[in-house]
């Protein structure tokens, strides 16, 4: 699937929190159509929208975000309580961490051989799973982004194949920040907590040296 020019796309986020929120805030700026769903019904998600996205559409839990990408921002342990009916046929962004605090502990999620992202793409087989947006904390992602040529955009790891890795790496652009390809979703670990560029907000250059001094 391509992706029209920054605001012809429409992106859906599930999670309406801090990254999820931010995300949101960025499309809308960037002149993106957005739909956020929270944990529950639309009428419960609204009055957090409106106050820290306005502008954002808001629909049920559950309900089909249908537009060309959504991105999930919400704790990775919420993967379990989505329908695979949901995302199917979506180019999906994983922008989430396992963090035990607010997951739980799970084995799974914390095994270094097996990126989280990589069991995102197993729950949701019948969508393209791109890792992204999720190394740089939302705060430096809204005080970072910067319009195409700007000097010191943030460079932001994706991880995928495909189409959809283009289509994501073009979202990022929108954003705000310049997209460093960093392999395939069983090379994402370097994007995650544990990875030597989880938490920084640093140039595309800056960001690929890390990655491959670390490699
Ligand atoms: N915060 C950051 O700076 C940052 C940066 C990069 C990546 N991330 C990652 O992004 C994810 C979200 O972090 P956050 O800081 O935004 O968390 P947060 O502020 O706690 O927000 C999480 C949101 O997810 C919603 N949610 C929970 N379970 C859900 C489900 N099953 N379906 C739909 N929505 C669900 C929650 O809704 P309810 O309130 O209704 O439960 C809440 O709005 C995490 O995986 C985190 O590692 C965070």
């Amino acid at each position: 699937m391509s992706v029209p020019a920054c605001s012809g796309v429409v992106l859906g986020v599930i999670g309406a929190g801090r990254l999820g929120l931010a995300v949101a805030r960025l499309a809308l700026a960037a002149g993106m159509t957005v739909r956020v769903a929270g944990s529950g019904a639309a009428i419960r998600t609204r009055q957090v929208v409106a106050m820290f996205a306005p502008g954002a559409e808001v629909l049920d839990a559950g309900e089909q975000l249908g537009g060309d990408i959504v991105v999930l921002a919400m704790p990775l342990s919420g993967i379990d309580d989505i329908d695979p009916a949901v995302l199917r046929g979506a180019i999906v962004i994983d922008a989430m961490n396992y963090w035990p605090e607010t997951d739980g502990v799970r084995p799974e999620f914390d095994d270094p051989s097996r990126p989280t992202s990589t069991l995102v793409a197993e729950r949701f087989p019948d969508a393209q799973v791109i890792k992204a947006l999720n190394h740089v904390a939302f705060r430096d992602l809204e005080a970072g982004a910067k319009p195409v040529g700007s000097p010191y955009r943030i460079g932001i790891g994706v991880a995928g194949e495909g189409a959809a890795l283009d289509a994501v790496a073009d979202v990022v652009r929108c954003l705000g920040f310049d997209p460093v390809t960093v392999g395939t979703l069983a090379e994402s670990g370097v994007l995650e907590p544990r990875g030597p560029v989880f938490g920084a907000a640093v140039s595309a250059a800056q960001l690929r040296a890390r990655i491959d001094i670390a490699r």
